[in-house]
């Protein structure tokens, strides 16, 4: 078929063919446990149903300013001054169909062709493709000592003439970590030197753990925000559960948000308007909820940490934010795809290979279940790659050596 270049370049989102896959073995009947997945379990916050039902129950549900309605925009902008403390006018703000439609607006509005665009590994598995859409080289920062945090020499050795922008994702998605704030300050600074945009994707800031804060990236800065060429990314999807509903947002100086809503208006129009209503719900109610799933998460942590201690060989740095862990497998397998593949065959585990991030040998295991379900799940996978259980590890039809043996 005549598909086009780009779309033969283009990879699946992983992570949601994975969801895909778990659901159709459910159907199936089989006992998945699913410990590949990346949403929060709870449910919608009250504030965003009433809110959403609200206008659903009106029946005047229109299109709205592309780049979201003045409720929303009020609302975000409260959100910045009171988690950020910046005071930001209605012009730097974007809301978009989740936070992948800001990043990917973003994109289309900073980068020529060849541009780079780096990011450290490992990464949300969506940045190399959408980097790659929007016409971009991505260019992967790995650390040299086999950690998840590059310093910013490694950074600044892999940036050169084509460099317009970095992405940093703090916690990150997959391996939890936070970034230190000397490395997150120093960043800001060594982009501002250079005139490179800096995108900071705040999508699982709320939800850190042992009484961290989150880094704010303003700290760091002293330039104007129309000046500036820092953009924070954030969204409902995570924190409140509310990933179905997609919405997402931007701040940034005033001339490319301006930019991101003219792609945006050419590419979906507003996002759905019943969805900004639920997001301006959320963003304005009781924000109990937030507390309370990071406490769920902070807990389900605790309990797969004390699994991995009990698991011999595994390495896994202890996440300090969203809800997943990235331990490194090599010790049994290296490729990470196989593994992922066996663990699904054998004992029916959903995991995510670490190849998708970034990072060959790891796998990312997440922890928004359930906790019994997480339990479950990793004394599943402990059973199937203890070398004394009465194990064969089969791909298919064929029989795999492993590789310790
Ligand atoms: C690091 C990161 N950024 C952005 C997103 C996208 O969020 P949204 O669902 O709002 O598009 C995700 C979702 O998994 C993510 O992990």
């Amino acid at each position: 078929m005549s598909l086009s270049q780009l779309a033969r370049t283009i990879h699946e989102s992983a992570t949601l063919k994975l969801n895909q896959t778990a659901a159709q073995l459910r159907d199936k009947g089989e006992p998945v446990i699913h410990l590949g997945g990346g949403e929060p379990k709870s449910k919608t916050p009250i504030d965003a149903i009433v809110a959403c039902t609200g206008v659903l129950n009106s029946g005047d549900i229109k299109y709205t300013p592309v780049d979201g309605i003045p409720a929303l925009k009020k609302a975000i902008i409260r959100y910045t001054e009171e988690h950020y403390s910046r005071v930001v006018k209605p012009a730097n703000v974007i809301a978009s169909s989740g936070a992948k439609q800001s990043i990917m607006v973003l994109l289309h509005s900073i980068l020529d062709p060849k541009d780079e665009v780096i990011f450290p590994a490992p990464y949300w598995v969506s940045y190399p493709e959408m980097v790659k859409l929007a016409g971009g080289v991505p260019v992967v920062v790995t650390a040299e000592d086999g950690s998840f945090c590059p310093t910013i020499e490694e950074f600044e050795a892999a940036m050169g003439s084509y460099t317009k922008a970095v992405i940093l994702n703090s916690p990150n998605n997959p391996s939890g970590v936070m970034y230190a704030p000397e490395f997150v300050s120093d960043l800001v600074q060594l982009c501002e030197k250079r005139d490179i945009w800096l995108i900071m994707d705040d999508t699982y800031n709320r939800l850190v753990f042992d009484g961290r804060q989150p880094v704010n990236c303003y700290e760091y800065t002293k330039t104007d925000i129309e000046q500036s060429k820092m953009v924070v990314i954030n969204c409902v999807s995570k924190m409140y559960a509310m990933t179905g509903f997609r919405i997402g947002w931007a701040v940034g100086n005033k001339e490319v948000v301006t930019s991101m809503a003219t792609i945006q208006s050419q590419q979906t129009s507003s996002p759905a308007t019943p969805s900004q209503w639920a997001a301006v719900g959320a963003l304005n109610g009781v924000q109990s909820s937030i507390d309370s799933l990071r406490l769920t998460l902070e807990n389900n942590r605790n309990i797969l940490m004390d699994h991995y201690r009990a698991f011999p060989g595994v390495k896994v740095t202890c996440p300090m934010g969203a809800f997943y862990t990235f331990p490194d497998f090599s010790a049994y397998y290296k490729d990470s795809q196989k593994l992922s593949q066996f663990l699904l065959e054998k004992v029916r585990v959903v995991t995510v290979p670490g190849k998708e991030f970034g990072m060959e040998g790891h796998l990312r295991i997440s922890f928004c279940g359930g906790a019994k379900e997480t339990t479950e799940g990793i004394e599943r996978i402990r059973w199937a790659l203890d070398p004394t259980s009465p194990n064969e590890l089969y791909l298919g039809d064929r029989r795999l050596v492993r590789d310790w043996m």
